[in-house]
Parts: C-alpha cells; sequence; structure tokens
C-alpha cells in the first residue's frame, strides 16, 4: 500500500537511484513486482520530465536576470520600472518624463536604448548638473536597469536594442573596421581610447563598454555623439562594429576581465542541464534495469 503512494508521485525511483534507501521500502512490492516495475518506469519518466522541466524553467529565469536575452518587457518589470523611475529619476525628467527645466531634458521617444545606456554606464541618475556625465560604476543591476528602460519605452516610446546576437562573426570584423574609421575613429580614436572634442566634451574610451552598451549607444547618440539609426548603419554593420571593437579589444589586453562575456556562461548552463540531463536518464534506467 504504502509503496504504491510512492510510486504514484514518482518518489521511490529517485531514492533508489542512489542505491541508498533499497531495502526495506522495497519488501511490499515483492508480491507484485511486475505491475510495480511498470509504474517504476513510468513515473521515473515522470520524475524526469518534471525534474528537466523545473531546470528549463531555472535556466531561463537566470537567463532572464542575467541579460542574456530580453527581459523587461512584461507587466511585472514595466511597474518595478515606473517605482525605481519615481524614486531615482523624477525629480530631473518628471512625472510625466516631460522634463524639467534646469534639471534634465525630456524624455520623451528616447527609447529602451537610451536608458539602457545611461543607467547601465551609471551616467544616470546623474548626480549633478552639467551636461558631461562620466561612466561611472552603475547604480543598478542589469535587471532593474532593463525595468526602467521598460517603463520609459511604455509611455514615451523610441529606439530599442535588438533581441539576439549584438555581434557579428569574425567574417564581419574587417567590415566593421572600415565603418568604424568612417564613422567613429574622429571622436574615439583609432585605438578607442576617446579623445577630447570642442568645449570641454570629452569622446571617452571605448575599453569598458559592453556589446549592449556599443549598440545602444549608437542607437541612442548620447550627449554630442550623433545618432546611428538604422538607416545610417543596418543593424548588421553595428554588430560587424561591434565585433571590430570587442575583437581588437580583447586582443590589446588578453588578460582583461570581461564583464560582459555572458555567452559563454549560458552557453555552460545549457550544456550543464543537458549533461545532467542524459546523466538522469542514465541513472533511471540503470536503477530500473536492476530491480
Ligand atoms: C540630477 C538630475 C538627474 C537625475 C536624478 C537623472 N537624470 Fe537623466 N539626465 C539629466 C541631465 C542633466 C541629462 C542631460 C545630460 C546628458 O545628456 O549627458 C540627462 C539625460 C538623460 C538621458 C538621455 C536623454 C537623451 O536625450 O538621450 C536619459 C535616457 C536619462 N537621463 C535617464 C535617466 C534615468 C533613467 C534616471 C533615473 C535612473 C535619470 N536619468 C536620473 C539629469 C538627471
Ligand atoms: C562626434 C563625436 C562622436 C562620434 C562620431 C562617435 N561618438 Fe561615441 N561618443 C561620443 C561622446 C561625446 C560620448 C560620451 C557621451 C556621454 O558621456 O554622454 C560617446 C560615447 C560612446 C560610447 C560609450 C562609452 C562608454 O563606455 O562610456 C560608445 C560605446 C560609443 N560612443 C560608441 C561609438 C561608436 C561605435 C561610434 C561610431 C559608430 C561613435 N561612438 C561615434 C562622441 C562620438
Amino acid at each position: 500500500m504504502s509503496d504504491d503512494i510512492e510510486s504514484e508521485f514518482g518518489f521511490e525511483p529517485a531514492v533508489s537511484a542512489t542505491g541508498a534507501a533499497d531495502g526495506a521500502a522495497q519488501k511490499p512490492a515483492r508480491t507484485s513486482k511486475r505491475r510495480g516495475g511498470l509504474r517504476r518506469r513510468i513515473s521515473a519518466v515522470i520524475v524526469l520530465l518534471s525534474a528537466l522541466g523545473i531546470m528549463g524553467a531555472s535556466y531561463a529565469a537566470f537567463a532572464g536576470s542575467s541579460g542574456a536575452s530580453d527581459t523587461g518587457t512584461s507587466k511585472d518589470d514595466i511597474e518595478a520600472g515606473r517605482q525605481l523611475y519615481s524614486v531615482s529619476c523624477i525629480t530631473c525628467h518628471g512625472a510625466n518624463l516631460q522634463g524639467i527645466k534646469g534639471q534634465g531634458p525630456s524624455l520623451v521617444g528616447v527609447g529602451s536604448a537610451a536608458v539602457y545606456f545611461q543607467v547601465s554606464t551609471g551616467r544616470m541618475p546623474a548626480t549633478g548638473q552639467g551636461a558631461y556625465q562620466a561612466r561611472k560604476v552603475a547604480k543598478f543591476d542589469e535587471q532593474e536597469t532593463e525595468q526602467i528602460a521598460a517603463y520609459v519605452q511604455s509611455i514615451g516610446g523610441g529606439p530599442t536594442i535588438p533581441v539576439g546576437s549584438l555581434r557579428g562573426d569574425s567574417a564581419t570584423i574587417s567590415l566593421g573596421g572600415q565603418l568604424f574609421r568612417i564613422n567613429c575613429a574622429s571622436c574615439h580614436g583609432t585605438t578607442f581610447k576617446g579623445a577630447p572634442l570642442s568645449a570641454g566634451k570629452i569622446a571617452p574610451s571605448l575599453n569598458e563598454a559592453t556589446d549592449k552598451q556599443i549598440i545602444a549607444a549608437m542607437l541612442s547618440g548620447p550627449e554630442s555623439m550623433p545618432v546611428f539609426s538604422d538607416n545610417q548603419l543596418t543593424p548588421a554593420q553595428k554588430r560587424a562594429i561591434v565585433a571590430y571593437i570587442q575583437t581588437i579589444k580583447a586582443s590589446k589586453d588578453p588578460g582583461g576581465a570581461g564583464i560582459d562575456r555572458i555567452g559563454p556562461v549560458s552557453e555552460a548552463i545549457v550544456i550543464w542541464v543537458g549533461g545532467v540531463g542524459a546523466l538522469m536518464i542514465a541513472i533511471l534506467w540503470i536503477g530500473a534495469k536492476t530491480r
């Protein structure tokens, strides 16, 4: 009786798969071994599927919060973003993003790309007045940044950062180099170290910029940087520029700690989940066979 219940709930195979708790719990089942064996296999499959489901779900949750995929677009995210905005941005940009004279410009139509750029590079929330906001340690994490961006996007619209890969493959690097020299090098320099511009402004170094920040900068044109809309530089051309910048940077400082090397991590997790899944199939299969 108790064995039947255990099989129904699918606990037993998971336990006996370790080879540990065999024995005592096993005895009452002997009388109906055939039936029990089949059930065990079925419940083993159920355990396996639900375990994989849970792993898949937690992977999705992880990927979401790491920024490896598009986040911050659900209703909850927009609401969370509204609250963060009310605390940290409203005093300068106004209750309806309309801007406040002498404090901050309107954010209507700047888009989530501009918010992502400004907040993820720590420029916003601004610490004081003055046009030039230098890169700082970001006040908000990736998820909060996406939430604020989603809120601003939901009210005012504007350019968004595309989902999916933001960096072209190695075949695009030389095209990226040409485009960089034509469009970017005049301000940021051919070695990305940045340069002073007129009127006390600075084109900063690109050494710390992540793929997403480079795309966001092109789409939003912060400060005196021009906007590079998708008409001026197609999404593929933007990805080629990213490939060029990041490849040259990586070859310049091979020991540098990457901030946004999220890709390999999530691949590792996929492999891990897949690998553990295969292991579990093997374990359950052996467990079922040795009965
Ligand atoms: C102390 C006032 C202040 C606070 C607080 C502040 N900002 Fe700003 N913000 C500014 C000023 C001033 C500028 C224009 C300076 C510049 O372009 O570098 C600006 C520019 C921006 C821009 C660029 C607009 C454009 O046209 O591209 C964005 C986006 C932005 N802020 C978002 C935010 C967000 C999001 C927050 C809250 C996390 C925030 N700001 C908090 C003052 C502020
Ligand atoms: C007219 C000069 C100018 C040109 C041309 C220009 N930029 Fe910029 N760029 C700037 C300025 C100024 C900033 C700083 C904006 C700020 O601090 O708000 C900036 C900031 C950036 C940043 C942020 C760096 C960081 O980590 O803080 C990136 C990335 C960037 N630019 C990429 C590009 C790329 C890619 C191109 C070519 C497609 C380009 N820029 C063309 C002037 C320029």
